[in-house]
């Protein structure tokens, strides 16, 4: 079916063809009275309205009147673990008391305290469970995530995570681009023996994984405690020879490696990068990685530092801002809330922000040439928010401002109909 979003304050993104860095790192292409047009799940018109409605179908279909407000692509949100069971409100109340995320990661918290109960889950609760974070998701605005298994640990367990991420893509609600993150952490049946089990994941699972194509990533966690660079470049290498791009969790709690080594095997994005120093990022640009950066999780664990925006900004990396929603460091999923806390406490420009979440963030899932943008041929994706100055996104923090999200043309969430 067709649909129209006309009298909308449209901001497109449309610019180079490549992950926006410099000068184009802020541009939101704003167009004051912008229409677009959608027909078989991708733009047919977008820009000003005037133009737009001289298209032929512009009259065809079902028209939303967005009064004013703004309308963008769906926030595409690069860095996500949402196949875990249960929240973790020990680790929470611990870190309330003054513990930090490795104190309770020793003391049996962490990412390990996630796996009992997911082994413990059945495929299909776990979709029901993916399905209802999915529908969060959707009513904040994000259309695609980038999704990770993690919390299994074991051969069945991460194969499950990721059928079930298959699942939930397959509903076509929300976009899903499943990740293998095998090398999460290591889990008590191989403890000591870290290079043993990183390499069981590279012969036993990851085979499987890519013969019933149920990823399109690899990611590792390298970092002091979990997985080591050598270990992590082992199955990364791995991970490419069976076909998949390549993530890497970097530079977040202490300076391990990552960087330098997502820029060498020249990954998809480097994240987190805490502790990047100016050598990783003249890497990772000259790699032509993506910087995905997660601030939501500095902001939960209580942390008094963020990821180095201004930094990697100013050394010309493009930069992707994501959720890292997962029951650990990061329960949100709001990629408002992230734009909130990019501003105020990394320091980055409304522009820069609404850009690293959308086309930034689509280039950082694989999904550049497609998505991201508001122009003829990519998908339409696109939200209409309640304000009418773009800034607005990344100041009412705490609230959600999305009205309508369509996702591939159709209307897959909307909280009433607009007045105008
Ligand atoms: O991105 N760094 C590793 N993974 C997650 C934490 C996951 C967890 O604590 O459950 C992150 O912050
Ligand atoms: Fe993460």
């Amino acid at each position: 079916m067709k649909q129209l979003v006309t009298n909308a304050t449209l901001l497109t993104f449309a610019g180079p063809d490549e992950p926006r860095a410099g000068a184009a790192a802020s541009n939101v292409g704003l167009i004051r009275q912008g229409a677009v047009l959608m027909d078989e799940g991708v733009i047919v018109a977008a820009g000003p309205a005037d133009k737009v409605l001289a298209h032929p179908d512009s009259r065809k279909g079902r028209v939303h009147d967005a009064g004013g407000r703004v309308v963008m692509p769906g926030f595409v949100d690069a860095h996500t673990h949402p196949a875990f069971a249960e929240p973790r409100l020990r680790d929470f109340e611990l870190r309330a008391q003054g513990k930090t995320y490795q104190e309770i990661a020793a003391a049996g918290g962490g990412i390990i305290s996630s796996v009992s109960a997911l082994r413990g889950t059945t495929e299909r609760d776990l979709t029901v469970l993916l399905q209802e974070r999915a529908a969060r998701f959707i009513e904040c605005g994000t259309t695609t995530i980038e999704a990770k298994s993690g919390y299994g640990l074991d051969k069945d367990s991460e194969l499950k995570s990721l059928r079930a991420l298959k699942h939930l893509g397959a509903g076509g609600m929300l976009g899903v681009v499943p990740t293998f993150l095998g090398p999460h952490a290591v889990p008590p049946e191989y403890q000591g023996r870290t290079g043993e089990y990183a390499r069981f994941m590279a012969r036993e699972v990851l085979p499987v994984v890519a013969e019933e194509k149920l990823a399109l990533y690899a990611d590792v966690f390298c970092e002091r405690g979990y997985f080591g660079a050598a270990e992590c470049t082992d199955f990364l290498q791995a991970a490419r020879a069976a076909g998949l791009g390549l993530r890497v969790h970097a530079e977040q709690l202490t300076h391990s490696g990552g960087a330098k080594l997502a820029a060498r095997l020249k990954a998809c994005t480097a994240d987190h990068l805490d502790h990047a120093d100016d050598d990783d990022l003249g890497a990772l640009k000259a790699a032509g990685t993506v910087a995905c950066l997660v601030p939501g999780s500095n902001h939960f664990l209580g942390l008094g530092s963020m990821p180095p925006a201004r930094r990697i900004l100013d050394a010309g990396v493009p930069v992707a801002l994501a959720t890292d929603f997962n029951p650990g460091t990061c329960p949100c999923w709001n990629m408002q809330e992230i734009l909130a806390i990019a501003v105020t406490r990394m320091k980055m420009s409304p522009e820069e922000a609404l850009v690293s979440a959308t086309v930034n963030g689509a280039w950082a899932a694989g999904l550049g040439k497609t998505h991201g943008v508001l122009a003829v041929g990519q998908a339409a994706d696109l939200v209409i928010y309640d304000c009418e100055d773009y800034r607005e996104l990344c100041y009412w923090f705490g609230k959600n401002l999305a009205v309508t999200v369509f996702k591939a043309g159709k209307v897959v969430h909307s909280t009433a109909e607009l007045r105008v």
